[in-house]
């Protein structure tokens, strides 16, 4: 049996809630597939920065370098300054694992509501690839001239042309696989001039290896409205790393919620472990009450499960999660906790045959 070394970062809030079902329904996958998940917990986020002062020890980077793939839950939390965890920990592993695909899924499962009158499923099958590297989030720029009334802030968007090419080259294969065959480059070209211009030279320039793709652009803001107007729009979506974090919040929320939406955090050359965790954060506002919903976090380890190549595995959840979410549809309002809905997908996984 192939064993996969699984590094689990349960985290702050709901974290450590959603990943105890993530990590309940893939030992379900598992035991069917003749898999093995040898994972190893790390404590990392608030309690371990209150106590320690730390937020990601070099050792433990180096730990985590050995691994398959690492599951993270959220980071986050009110009682620590924001972006002590979410740079210290989050985007540090993003960068330090050089994760520069951030696959976001936008798809409308069959008996899911969405605010949208009249889509369809069909209507609603987005892939949107998010640069996770770059962008405003480098921590480029400054203050000068703090607290007095001429204080300047800046905070530089970095852009490489290795950073550009790279994520859409990837975002160019993913769409020649889809059958519709369609990339959407999306940014705000026509302010942010210098980006925009080297991410549409480059999808230009890489698109000449994809005859088959259809390119379409559209800015951020047009596309924050189509994605409510018209989502059929849109195929694959390539995209800056902060563009695709606002884009894919309201992807969530028009595909039944952020309770639901997953993403990977890939390396797609496997030079490092990719990390899988939900989009959402730690939601102090519902933490410690077994309200969150754990399929954002059991949909990540079917990203998961695809990018270790386990593929009947992730089918085997997969399907689970879309019967878990038809029964909900037809039960209407569900008031399951945090581990029934875990239960009942991983019973679902374990009685497929
Ligand atoms: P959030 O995603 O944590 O919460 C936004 C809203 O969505 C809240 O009302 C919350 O209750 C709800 N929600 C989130 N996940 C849910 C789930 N699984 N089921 C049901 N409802 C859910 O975003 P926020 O409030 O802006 O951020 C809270 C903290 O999380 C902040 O510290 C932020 O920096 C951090 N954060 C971390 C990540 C991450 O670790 N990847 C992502 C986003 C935010
Ligand atoms: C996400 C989060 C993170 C991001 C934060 C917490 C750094 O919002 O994963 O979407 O902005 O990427
Ligand atoms: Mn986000």
């Amino acid at each position: 049996a192939r064993t996969v070394k699984l590094a689990v970062i349960p985290g702050d809030g709901i974290g450590p809630e959603v990943v105890a079902e993530g990590l309940k329904v893939l030992t379900a996958a598992a035991s069917e597939h003749g898999v093995a998940f040898d994972t190893t917990e790390y404590e990392l986020g608030a309690r371990r920065w209150h106590a320690t002062g730390e937020t990601l020890p070099d050792s433990v980077e180096a730990e985590l370098r050995g691994h398959d793939a690492i599951l993270l839950g959220a980071v986050g939390d009110p009682g620590v300054p924001s972006g002590v965890l979410e740079r210290g920990l989050l985007l540090r592993l993003r960068f330090a694992f050089s994760h520069y695909v951030n696959l976001r899924p936008v798809r409308l499962y069959p008996g899911v509501g969405t605010p949208l009158a009249g889509v369809q499923p069909e209507d609603m099958d987005i892939l949107v690839v998010r640069e996770g590297t770059e962008g405003p989030y480098a921590g480029m720029g400054g203050v000068l001239r703090k607290g007095t009334p001429g204080e300047i802030a800046t905070q530089d968007s970095v852009n490489t042309r290795l950073g550009v090419e790279r994520v859409v080259r990837y975002a160019f294969a993913k769409a020649a696989e889809r059958p519709r065959k369609k990339l959407t480059l999306v940014h705000k070209d026509n302010v942010l001039t210098f980006a925009g211009e080297l991410w549409q030279r480059v999808v230009r320039e890489v698109g000449a290896e994809f005859p088959d793709v259809s390119v379409d652009y559209s800015h951020v803001d047009a596309a924050a409205m189509f994605f409510v107007s018209q989502p059929q729009r849109f195929d694959v979506v390539v995209t800056d790393n902060l563009f695709g974090d606002i884009i894919t919040d309201l992807g969530a929320a028009v595909a039944g919620g952020i309770g639901l939406a997953a993403s990977g955090n890939i390396n797609p050359e496997n030079d490092f472990p990719s990390m899988f965790e939900p989009v959402h954060g730690s939601a102090p506002d519902i933490a410690g009450q077994g309200k969150a919903d754990p399929t954002a976090t059991v949909l990540s380890t079917v990203i998961m499960l695809n990018h270790l190549g386990l593929h009947d595995a992730a089918r085997r959840v997969e399907r689970a999660v879309a019967e878990d979410l038809q029964a909900r549809a037809k039960n209407g309002v569900d008031e399951r906790s945090t581990s029934a809905i875990g239960d009942g997908i991983a019973e679902r996984v374990a009685g497929q045959g």
